[in-house]
């Protein structure tokens, strides 16, 4: 297993090459034996054009095996030495204004950039080159974080000509059919050639749904045809020993990037783990740390790493919550619990100067030993010993599905000004985590047949192939939970016609939607529960279900809304097919996920005091419980403290 944290020892340079050994003793003492370096370093390896210089990094990497370290080494792609941008300003970003990135931030070039794909090849080719036969660098990473910080968009010309390029391929040249498929007659927006289509920078209105989404598709296909050449290039020049991997980072449902294609070139998956950052008073919740793991783990459905664990408060410019003592040390646990199987933290020391200085690391700019790096210390000895156990691959009896175009789709077309595709997929998802029930998060591509649940949040785009695999599914004992909204797009973004929603579902579900209502921030709808009697809100959306053929278990208690169900259940071939209309208060849903565990022949093992409790392994199992709470809670009759983690075997 693979422990250690991320090093930048050029920004220590200027205190001389003993600081940098000082470090590398320390970090061995704390109980790493990995350090991940140079993604930021591309003007140090190449300080003018054609001129590399391996040097430095050749001292780094010879001081880290006088330390017994091993390296995982980042191709510096993600910022580009500022002469470059002198000399070839059609590398830098546009924004939707059609104003150039300045130098000076990072993750500025465009995609889509030959100037850049070329010097980008370069600096890699260069990199790996030199260091393929080193056996003390095991890993490679591509680039940093590929499309965050809005580095996704680019509006330069060379985008808006290959994204006509790229409807052109789409549409087999035929303008025509691009023009029905969108329905551009409408507005009189009909092209004559494709390079008459414009870019959705913004406009009067609001621009075409359909093209707007090949719009997404396209700044994904450039994201990703950029990585993967750039993973090509890495995998023919590398040592044997050397996989590739990228570091992914959390905002991942708000990017317009299929990170599944892109995964799926790589030989495994990293992951840059910030339950809190920036502004934020306090971190995501528990459940929602724990679906960014269950997601990342889901790209490859394999174990991945963790290149980046939040040690300290983070923040650009605001800084973000405090990690309470022992939170962050918490947080590693329950990465290592839900699939990560080596893990780095971010990072050694915070800085004195430059872009981070309030991205706080295990050490402090003092230097000294401190509460961070007793924990991180702590940790490393403790995570080595369940390392057996650890490399087996989590098992999870749910699946929570999600679908690139749907999601961007909505990104397209809020229609409710309260939905947001991440707390839409949460509200389903929280109440498994808070069963602790394992789930998988998963691309709808992926095959979900063999879970006992699968759970389908806010997929307005159903076609009938997916149609049809939901349909075998149930049909052969699997438990369905289909969220609101479901099916009413196509493939285009374009509504169904002709068909009643939820589209090619309505059998299987048994039941049809022909209005429904956007409950936007502030909004709500009453909704009565059948078996309890209880009236509760619903939020963000409603559909007013009509059965045919399924069980109401909830309808709406409004006057003008009462015939209309809210919750159905449908028995179908050997399984049950659930509809859930609107955004259901949480304690709603959580009865609910407890009828459709049963169903499923599961249970939930809630814990008191909301206790995650994760179970890895074969006998002997090994059982985490990490308390997320600031108190003191008391599993199985012993006390777990505010943000304690108790690892058992049985
Ligand atoms: C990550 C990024 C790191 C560093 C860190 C600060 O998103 O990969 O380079 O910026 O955030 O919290």
């Amino acid at each position: 297993m693979y422990l250690g944290v991320d090093y930048y020892p050029e920004q220590w340079q200027h205190l001389g090459d003993d600081m940098m050994a000082q470090d590398m003793a320390r970090i061995k003492q704390t109980g790493g034996n990995m350090i991940r370096i140079g993604e930021f370093a591309w003007h140090l390896i190449e300080p003018a054009d054609g001129q590399f210089d391996f040097s430095f990094f050749d001292l780094v990497i010879q001081t880290a095996k006088a330390h017994d370290l091993k390296v995982m080494f980042g191709t510096p792609t993600a910022t580009f030495p500022a002469w470059l941008a002198k000399a070839h300003p059609s590398i830098l970003a546009q924004n939707a204004h059609g104003h150039a990135h300045a130098f000076g931030g990072r993750r500025q070039y465009c995609f889509n950039s030959t100037v850049y794909q070329q010097y980008s090849q370069r600096m890699v080719a260069a990199l790996v080159a030199h260091y393929a036969d080193e056996p003390a660098i095991v890993a490679w990473q591509i680039d940093n974080e590929l499309g965050h910080e809005g580095s996704d968009q680019c509006y330069c010309a060379q985008c808006h000509q290959a994204f006509q390029v790229f409807l052109s391929d789409k549409f087999a040249g035929d303008i025509q059919a691009l023009n029905q498929t969108y329905g551009t007659i409408f507005w009189g927006q009909t092209y004559n050639q494709f390079d008459e289509i414009p870019m959705p920078t913004p406009t009067i209105t609001v621009h075409n749904p359909a093209l707007r989404l090949d719009w997404a598709r396209f700044r994904s296909a450039s994201l990703n045809h950029f990585a993967i050449a750039q993973i090509d290039l890495v995998q023919s020049l590398r040592g044997s020993h050397q996989p590739v991997t990228h570091n992914f980072f959390g905002g991942f449902f708000n990017v317009a990037c299929d990170q599944n294609e892109l995964a799926a070139h790589l030989d495994f998956v990293s992951y840059d783990n910030y339950p809190v950052w920036g502004g934020l008073t306090e971190p995501i919740a528990p459940a929602q740390i724990a679906m960014t793991l269950d997601y990342m783990r889901g790209l490859k459905q394999q174990n991945f790493w963790i290149v980046e664990a939040l040690m300290g408060a983070q923040g650009h410019n605001h800084i973000g919550y405090l990690p309470r003592p022992n939170q962050a040390k918490m947080w590693a646990y329950q990465a290592m619990a839900r699939g990560c199987d080596n893990l780095l933290f971010f990072r050694w020391r915070g800085m004195d100067r430059g872009a981070e200085q309030f991205c706080l690391g295990v050490l402090d700019v003092d230097n000294q030993d401190n509460r961070k790096l007793a924990e991180v210390r702590d940790f490393m000895r403790d995570i080595v010993q369940h390392e057996a156990a650890l490399k087996i691959p989590v098992v999870a009896d749910v699946a929570v599905l999600y679908d690139f175009d749907n999601i961007q789709s909505w990104h397209v077309q809020q229609q409710s000004s309260a939905f947001d595709f991440t707390q839409e997929l949460m509200r389903l998802y929280a109440p498994f985590y808070a069963a602790n029930v394992m789930t998988d998060v998963l691309s709808v591509h992926k095959d979900f047949s063999t879970y006992k649940i699968v759970v389908v949040p806010a997929l307005q785009i159903i076609d009938g192939e997916l149609a049809a695999r939901l349909q075998a599914y149930v049909a052969q004992g699997g438990v369905l939970v289909m969220g609101y909204r479901a099916g009413i797009k196509n493939r285009d973004n374009n509504l169904h016609f002709g068909v009643s929603a939820p589209a090619f579902l309505t059998q299987l579900l048994g039941v049809t939607v022909r209005e429904s209502e956007a409950l936007g921030v502030g909004q709500s709808a009453p909704v009565f529960d059948v078996l309890t009697g209880e009236v509760s809100q619903a939020q963000v959306w409603r559909d007013m279900v009509e059965p045919c053929g399924a069980t109401v278990l909830a309808h709406y208690s409004d006057v003008m809304y009462r015939d209309k169900a809210c919750v159905t259940e449908h028995a179908v071939g050997l399984g049950w097919a659930y509809y859930v209309g609107a955004g259901l208060a949480a304690h709603v849903l959580q009865s609910l996920t407890d009828v459709v565990l049963t169903k499923a022949g599961l249970s939930s093992n809630a814990q008191a005091g909301g206790v995650e409790q994760v179970v890895r392994g074969n006998a002997p199992f090994t059982r985490f419980l990490l308390n997320h709470q600031g108190q003191d809670a008391v599993v199985n009759g012993a006390a777990l403290a505010a943000y304690g983690v108790r690892v058992e075997l049985e």
